[in-house]
């Protein structure tokens, strides 16, 4: 899609615009002529991204920095920049958190479904409104390859990527007939901070790397086309394999890579040791 500016309108909204793939969804936007307003809890970062932005494409980039996951910060946000009619919205924050269950702090876990998933639902919510009285708008949601089954030893990631699949799926439909086209990429491995972070050796799992850049890439060419994308055509075939086996093969399997491929030094933090029945 070429003309996003005259189909959207010239605001693009990122959350998650300092960093990895959302900062790749706001060069691409940029080189298209949108304007920008990225959204991290990092200044420093925020304002080193907006100088390139600036810089090469020759546009208007606004930072703001907030912690998303903070008390009514959808809605500051929202108020923030509702002036300026934002015709796309990019919800790309996100955070993973890796081991069992039951070894990851529960405030972990309430920050991940915070951050994965309240955030994004309120956002599309309040953005979602405005762009439908409008008639016209796009919602890019970022979900994830494990999002498409149970994955152990990151279930709470995989399981806010499910709800983020669903939602996004079932929003492009309710919301084509106003005008606004809703899309969830789903991507595999992706090189930025995320899974460089974790105490996995990726290296050790039969998976392609993506560059940010190709995720963006794939995910708005398939804007306004299709109500989710994966990129890369082995991570498709692990997408869609999940149709075909029973629904629990995948969740098997991707547990047994990720324990194989979890750090040594890291694995007596990261798991619980079974008990042997007599
Ligand atoms: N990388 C992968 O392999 C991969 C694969 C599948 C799906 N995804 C999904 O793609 C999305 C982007 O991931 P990424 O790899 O680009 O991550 P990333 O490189 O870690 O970037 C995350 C971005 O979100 C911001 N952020 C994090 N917590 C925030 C908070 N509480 N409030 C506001 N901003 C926050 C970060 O900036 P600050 O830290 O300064 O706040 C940064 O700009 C995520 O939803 C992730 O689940 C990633």
């Amino acid at each position: 899609m070429k003309d996003t500016v005259k189909k959207y309108g010239e605001w693009a909204v990122i959350t998650g615009g300092s960093a990895g793939i959302g900062l790749a969804f706001a060069h691409e936007l940029a080189a298209k002529g949108h304007n920008l307003v990225l959204v991290a809890r990092g200044q420093k970062a925020l304002d080193a991204s907006a100088l390139k932005l600036k810089a090469q494409h020759k546009i208007d980039v606004v930072t703001i920095a907030m912690d998303l996951t903070a008390v009514n910060a959808p809605s500051d946000l929202y108020e923030k920049t509702k002036d300026i009619a934002p015709g796309l919205v990019v919800l790309s924050a996100g955070s993973e958190t890796t081991g069992h269950f039951t070894k990851v702090a529960l405030n972990a876990h309430s920050n991940l479904i915070n951050l994965n998933i309240q955030v994004p639902a309120a956002l599309a919510r309040l953005y979602g409104a405005d762009m439908i009285q409008r008639g016209r708008g796009g919602i890019v949601f970022l979900s994830s390859l494990f999002g498409y089954q149970g994955v152990p030893l990151v279930a709470n990631y995989a399981a806010s990527q499910a709800y983020i699949l669903t939602l996004g799926e079932a929003l492009h439909v309710e919301m084509k007939p106003h005008g606004v086209d809703v899309l969830v990429v789903s991507p595999g491995l992706t090189k930025t901070n995320m899974p460089a972070q974790m105490p996995v050796d990726f290296w050790k799992m039969p998976i392609t790397k993506h560059q940010p850049v190709k995720v963006a890439r794939v995910g708005l060419r398939a804007l306004g086309r299709k109500a989710s994308v994966v990129p890369g055509y082995v991570n498709k075939v692990f997408a869609f394999e999940n149709r075909f086996l029973p629904r629990l093969w995948p969740t098997k399997m991707f547990g047994f890579l990720l324990k194989n491929a979890l750090y040594k030094d890291q694995k007596p933090k990261l798991l619980n040791a079974v008990a042997r029945r007599s």
